[in-house]
């Protein structure tokens, strides 16, 4: 049987187990899919490993970027980007692509048509952000990317030739677009061995604590989206949608690219729609 699994740190919060186990039944494909929450000291090891056990991967926080180095091939896409979220194993070859930028991209315009000329705030400037940036600048949108370090905003924006600061200094004028990248608000479960965040402590946490001070004062609201899936309606979309926004949810992001991730490891075209419970 083929084993396949999502790799990360934390990541019991994962719905891909369920999501991609009833989609390898639905297509009598006889194969397992499950988490492999791999400490980073532990990574290299399990990457070294990897291609006797599994057939496949997706690949998440914190590891999109540093993976990398593991793969004996990268997609043009993933390279261009910097991050890869889906490894496919061909015979011993590992090779690393991106659907991140196809999940996102179609996320969005589920909800924002044209993206061409418009103002997009990006929170973050991990892995995922990258994908979101890359195909944002693909379609012609304006960048600007807010980060907790600097350092990572900077690097990123030099990368895509965006304008970057700090997310303490988020303003939403000029804004017709604002996505959330960060892992602030996602539910975290336990972390082995570490009683991690208290399942009530991403219930209230944003990334932007004054967004609905700032959406209250200003006449144009913005579309607002989150790549964060779970919960579902994170207190940032709850605070955008009770401003009156246009909010798109992550859960959209996250079947887009499970279709396209699907598709790499077993050229079998699959429609998912809505998540697992
Ligand atoms: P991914 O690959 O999924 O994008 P990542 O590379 O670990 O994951 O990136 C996580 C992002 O969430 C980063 O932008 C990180 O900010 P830093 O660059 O400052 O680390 C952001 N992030 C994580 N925890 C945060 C917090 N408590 N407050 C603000 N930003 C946070």
């Amino acid at each position: 049987m083929k084993k396949y699994c999502v790799i990360g740190y934390p990541v019991s919060h994962s719905l891909s187990p369920k999501l991609f186990n009833a989609a390898f039944k639905k297509k009598r494909i006889f194969a397992k899919y499950e988490l492999a929450e791999v400490a980073p000291r532990d990574f290299g090891k399990f990457m070294r490993n990897f291609a006797v056990n599994f057939a496949g991967a997706n690949v998440t926080i914190p590891y999109k970027e540093k993976v990398i180095k593991y793969l004996d091939e990268v997609s043009d896409e993933a390279r261009k980007i910097g991050a890869v979220n889906v490894i496919v194993n061909g015979g011993g070859k590992l090779i690393g692509h991106n659907t991140d930028v196809y999940g996102a991209i179609s996320a969005l315009k589920t909800g924002a048509k044209i993206l061409k000329g418009k103002n997009v705030v990006v929170l973050g400037a991990g892995g995922a952000a990258r994908a979101v940036v890359y195909g944002l600048k693909k379609a012609g949108a304006h960048i600007l990317i807010l980060n907790r370090t600097l350092a990572h905003a900077k690097k990123l924006a030099l990368d895509f030739k965006c304008e970057f600061d700090g997310l303490q200094n988020f303003a939403i004028n000029k804004c017709d677009i604002l996505i959330n990248t960060t892992s602030v608000g996602m539910w975290e479960e336990k972390v082995k061995g570490q009683r991690s965040k208290v399942k009530s402590l991403y219930k209230n946490a944003t990334p932007l604590p004054d967004l609905k001070k700032q959406l209250a004062a200003t006449q144009k609201l913005p579309i607002v989206m989150d790549i964060i899936y779970r919960p579902r309606m994170t207190k940032f979309l709850r605070d955008a949608k009770s401003a009156g926004c246009k909010i798109i949810t992550g859960d959209k992001m996250f079947l887009a690219q499970a279709e396209k991730s699907f598709r790499l490891w077993t050229a079998t075209p699959i429609s998912l729609k809505i998540l697992p419970r």
